[in-house]
């Protein structure tokens, strides 16, 4: 019946093999988190994320020439702000961390700008909206990220990039932004965002972990993949121009489920934890470094993402260079 089908044949040459590969990674694909400190000169190494760095302002002009000599097309924002209040008032602030350096980087480069927009940063008690007797708010917070999507507009950004999953988000952002004549700035909705242990290195980069409770009254519960269809149908219909799902490898089969179920482009967020097992699996010589991240960043782009946001992006990026 199969009488000379032989799958080796093609595993036989290397060239041959390259030639048939079905999926590879471009550091077009790439966005590259940075985080943005207020509080420093130095630059200051995050303990959980080796590699991975706080900037100050004044440093922002050496690290964008850096990624874009290696060819990273794209940076995503976080910022690490001085004053921290109940309203997260310091983040649709005009002269604020992240407007600051939106304008900075515009000034001196072509890099694509994406900006998180979130409360948690910027909130004494770390969470994502509104705080009202020990609840998050919705509708309220919906405010405060219409007047944070307002002032990152205002400032030039590229793309916005909202990740507290409040209902209607999208909806919200999308209002202000055609209000003020800015129909042509593209949402990346972080859509399907789980409420997930692998975010802890990043709360200690961004100095966001909760002061109380948890997250799990708005991010999605992992045991749910029907519910992120719906979290994801709800976003397009709110206008959202680019999806989300976060994190990836835990979640590999959501980002395929997306990509069979909506045209949409998508991202997957390759997140801190994700980063810092592999540092420390290949740091203790468990595994090779460099096959294990290629490995992995074409499982994300096999599953079905058009974009991968990495902090493993400069170093395969210097990788790719030195021809591995
Ligand atoms: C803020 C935000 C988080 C991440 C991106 N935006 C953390 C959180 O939800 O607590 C996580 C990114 C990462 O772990 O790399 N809402
Ligand atoms: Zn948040």
């Amino acid at each position: 019946m199969f009488p000379n089908t032989r799958l080796r044949r093609l595993r036989e040459n290397s060239i041959l093999r390259r030639m048939v590969e079905e999926n590879s990674i471009e550091i077009e694909d790439f966005i590259y988190p940075i985080f943005i400190d207020e509080n420093i000169k130095n630059k200051k190494e995050i303990n959980s994320m080796p590699g991975i760095y706080r900037f100050s302002i004044d440093e922002l002009s050496n690290e964008i020439s850096e990624l874009e000599e290696l060819g990273i097309k794209a940076v995503l924002l976080f910022g690490i702000p001085t004053c921290k209040d109940e309203r997260a008032s310091s983040a649709h602030d005009k002269n604020g961390i992240i407007q600051r350096s939106i304008r900075k980087i515009k000034d001196e480069s072509d890099i694509l700008i994406f900006a998180d927009l979130c409360m948690c940063e910027y909130t004494s008690h770390g969470h994502c909206g509104i705080v009202s007797d020990g609840r998050i708010l919705n509708d309220s917070t919906l405010e405060i990220y219409q007047k944070i999507a307002l002032s990152y507009a205002e400032s030039g950004v590229d793309v916005i990039a909202p990740s507290g999953m409040m209902d209607g988000q999208v909806k919200a952002i999308r209002e202000i932004l055609d209000k003020n004549g800015y129909e042509y700035l593209p949402i990346m909705a972080y859509s399907a965002k789980y409420s997930s242990s692998l975010y802890s290195p990043f709360r200690d980069a961004a100095d966001s972990a909760p002061k109380f409770g948890d997250r799990k009254t708005y991010q999605m519960n992992y045991s749910n993949s029907r519910e992120a269809m719906r979290e994801i149908e709800l976003d397009v219909i709110e206008g959202a121009d680019i999806i989300m799902v976060k994190p990836a490898l835990f979640y590999l089969d959501i980002i395929r489920m997306a990509r069979d179920n909506f045209k949409l482009p998508i991202a997957a967020y390759n997140v801190s934890g994700e980063y810092s097992m592999i540092k420390a699996a290949s740091k203790a010589g468990y595994i090779d470094e460099r096959s294990a991240v290629e490995e992995i960043l074409i499982s994300i782009k096999r599953a079905g993402a058009d974009i991968i946001i990495t902090y493993h992006a400069k170093e395969f990026a210097r990788w790719k260079m030195e021809g591995y």
